[in-house]
């Protein structure tokens, strides 16, 4: 059985008008489901754009972006957010966790979003963050974790909703090498076991060990893409090892 391309690139350029720079030159590439895929390139090669176009964040000047069928030039705003919100996941640098949100709620936003009700969403969010070796830290607020931890949260709630595929810019950038490390055997996992497609960009070599592609940015085309045979699992999922006194958040409704 032919297995099928997630997501297509066709001939996409991507012009900043404003700055006179051209991000993307005729980029065509395709993804199929269940792959690995690492975007490698040094800064400014084009590897954010990338990603944003092809989760239907941003729109290109030229070309056609296929995601799960759905040609995202074509496709209304409206359409373009139900599409997200059911089969996208994105993990960003920085984590963007609601502040005012512990861990738990900002996994449950996500399905609160999709008008999931209150139980099956405290359910099904408490199941994810104990996915990503982060039970026991539902009722934390982002301040209270550390960057890895945070990131594993973000990881969460990219993959609560059930995504076909999940994006991922730069999403070990902020980290020590051992946790990126760990999260990019979290993500290797989750793709193992969930089925989750998965592209990602990184600056880190570390990812060429363990992507089972890598397309290669530089001026905003593809230099290479380099497929590699798929690496099993090299280590155990990580656990958060110690476990620090639960810091109680500050109340903050009434009872
Ligand atoms: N909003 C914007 N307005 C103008 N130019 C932009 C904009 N966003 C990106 N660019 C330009 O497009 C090119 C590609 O940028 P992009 O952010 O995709 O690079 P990148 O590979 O993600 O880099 P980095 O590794 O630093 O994150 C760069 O030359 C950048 O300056
Ligand atoms: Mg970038």
């Amino acid at each position: 059985m032919e297995v099928m391309e997630v997501l297509l690139f066709k001939e996409v350029s991507k012009d900043y008008a404003s700055a006179n720079a051209t991000a993307l030159k005729e980029v065509s590439f395709s993804v199929k489901q269940g792959e690995f895929t690492a975007l490698a390139g040094p800064s400014g090669s084009g590897k954010s754009t990338i990603l944003n176009l092809a989760a239907g964040l941003d729109i290109p000047s030229q070309g056609k972006v296929i995601l799960l069928d759905k040609d995202l030039t074509s496709m209304d705003g409206n359409a373009l957010t139900i599409l997200r919100r059911n089969s996208v996941g994105f993990v960003f640098q920085s984590y963007n966790l609601f502040p005012v949100l512990t861990a738990l709620e900002n996994v449950e936003y996500q399905l609160a979003l999709k008008g999931v009700s209150q139980n099956k969403r405290r359910r099904l969010a408490e199941a994810a963050l104990e996915e990503v070796g982060m039970k026991g830290f539902g009722k934390r607020f982002p301040a209270q974790l550390s960057g890895g931890q945070q990131q594993r949260v973000a990881i969460a709630r990219a993959i609560v909703s059930d995504p076909k595929i999940v994006f991922a810019d730069e999403p070990t950038a902020n980290l020590d090498s051992t946790t990126a490390e760990k999260l990019l055997l979290l993500f290797r996992t989750l793709n193992e076991t969930k089925k989750i497609t998965f592209l990602f960009s990184s600056h880190d070599p570390m990812v060429l060990r363990i992507a089972d592609r890598i397309l290669e940015i530089c001026d905003g085309r593809i230099k290479a893409d380099t497929l590699r045979q798929k690496q099993p699992t090299e280590a155990p999922l990580p656990n958060p090892v110690v476990r620090l006194p639960m810091v109680l958040p500050p109340q903050r409704r009434a009872a």
